[in-house]
């Protein structure tokens, strides 16, 4: 068994995704339980680089995790042959120049998403890993949710019979940063900065409905600001000009309709802080993050509407949970895994620069569906 080595340069560590998710519960996890085992019994053991503009905090995260190489100077990585990935998870604006550097120095890429803010940048660099003929991927995390993973098994099942619709709740209250501070960063609700839910959600949302229950045709989508008025990580007030919610329906391939609302803006009394309801002909089910609830239809109870007295049913006791039959992964960690597996070992891999592409076309196409108020197709992209 023989002990392979890959280097991988990460930028935007700092960050909230970049270091919680990533760094952290990802690469260091990977790193401290030993590498990958890979297929032919040899393992790929990570040997990451940390790379950031701000040399004191880069090399205080350094020594806090033990972690021998860090750097300012993202050109001076790329250089390095014996590093063969970049990783970005920067702020969505920088995030296809940086990948774009990366790519010409010939690295793999791999980056959170959305890809980029526009369109056409996305697709560029679709094209460009696909003649660089290097490896490349963007983050899906979603789809390794454990609540997700159980509708899919559901959905393979047959146990839906035929989807109906899926309808989509995600949010939480995001503080507005003056008597408490924000629980988000505030470039987030600034639209120069790359800010705005549409943006940030539906490059989620594209990926979850393509993959679990049909390729996205058409989306109409109303934003709002309903928070017009915020405060920084300073305590200064700004002008919040992006998008704070979101309020989709889309058209699936095979004619499931589904709806998902996004919102910051929005007090939790639901099972999770997104959940996504599936109903079908033959059952449906509630997933959260971690946890799902099925009702088959001869478990179905009969209400009958009657606003005249209090409900006899306790409709949350009406269902029934499907179990925890496999160990829960974090889903960043488990997706990086399987990246790392095609890198070195060329493992199937279906989460390339073409899926965040399609993540960006969807947010695009519900802004202009919001600024037009009409319905927007969502054509194959052609890559
Ligand atoms: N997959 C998910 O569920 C998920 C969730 C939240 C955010 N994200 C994505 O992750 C990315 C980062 O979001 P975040 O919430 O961690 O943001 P953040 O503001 O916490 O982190 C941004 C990072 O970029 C760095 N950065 C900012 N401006 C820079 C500059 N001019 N030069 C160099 N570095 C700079 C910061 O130092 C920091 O490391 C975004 O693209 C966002 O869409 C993904």
């Amino acid at each position: 068994m023989a002990e392979r080595r890959l280097g991988i340069i990460m930028h935007g560590v700092t960050g909230r995704m970049g270091y919680n998710q990533h760094l952290v519960r990802s690469i260091l996890a990977i790193r401290d339980q030993g590498g990958i085992a890979l297929a032919n019994g040899d393992r790929l053991v990570v040997d990451p680089i940390i790379v950031g503009r701000d040399a004191d905090k880069i090399r205080r995260l350094a020594e806090k995790h033990n972690i021998k190489r860090w750097g300012t100077d993202l050109d001076m990585a790329l250089s390095n042959p014996d590093d063969s990935v970049f990783f970005d998870a920067g702020t969505t604006q920088m995030r296809a120049e940086l990948l774009g550097r990366a790519i010409d120095a010939g690295k793999h890429v791999y980056c959170e998403k959305p890809v980029s803010d526009d369109l056409d940048s996305a697709i560029a660099l679709a094209r460009k890993v696909k003649a660089a003929g290097i490896k490349h991927g963007v983050v899906q995390d979603k789809l390794f949710l454990p609540g997700l993973l159980k509708l899919k098994m559901l959905r393979d099942s047959g146990f839906f019979g035929r989807i109906l619709s899926v309808r989509g709740e995600f949010g939480y209250w995001v503080f507005e940063g003056d008597w408490q501070p924000a629980q988000r960063p505030s470039w987030n609700y600034r639209k120069a900065d790359g800010g705005g839910i549409i943006l940030d959600m539906l490059c989620h949302w594209r990926y979850v409905l393509d993959n679990l229950f049909g390729e996205v045709q058409a989306v109409s989508c109303l934003g709002a600001t309903h928070i017009p008025e915020r405060v920084d990580e300073k305590g200064n007030s700004y002008t919040a000009d992006a998008d704070d919610a979101a309020y989709a329906t889309f058209q699936l391939a095979g004619g499931v309709v589904a709806h998902i609302n996004s919102s910051w803006d929005v007090r939790v009394r639901r099972d999770d802080l997104v959940t996504f309801q599936v109903d079908g002909t033959h059952g449906s089910a509630v997933a959260g993050l971690h946890k799902c609830f099925t009702q088959h239809r001869v478990n179905t109870p009969k209400p009958v509407w009657n606003p005249d007295e209090p409900s006899k049913f306790n409709f949350f006791e009406q269902w029934e949970e499907v179990p925890d039959n496999w160990p829960a992964q974090n889903g960043f960690k488990a997706q990086w895994e399987m990246f790392l597996r095609h890198v070195a070992e060329d493992a199937p891999w279906p989460y390339g620069l073409e899926a965040g592409a399609k993540g960006v076309q969807l947010a695009m196409a519900g802004l202009q569906s919001w600024e037009e108020r009409r319905w927007i197709d969502v054509p194959a992209l052609g890559i």
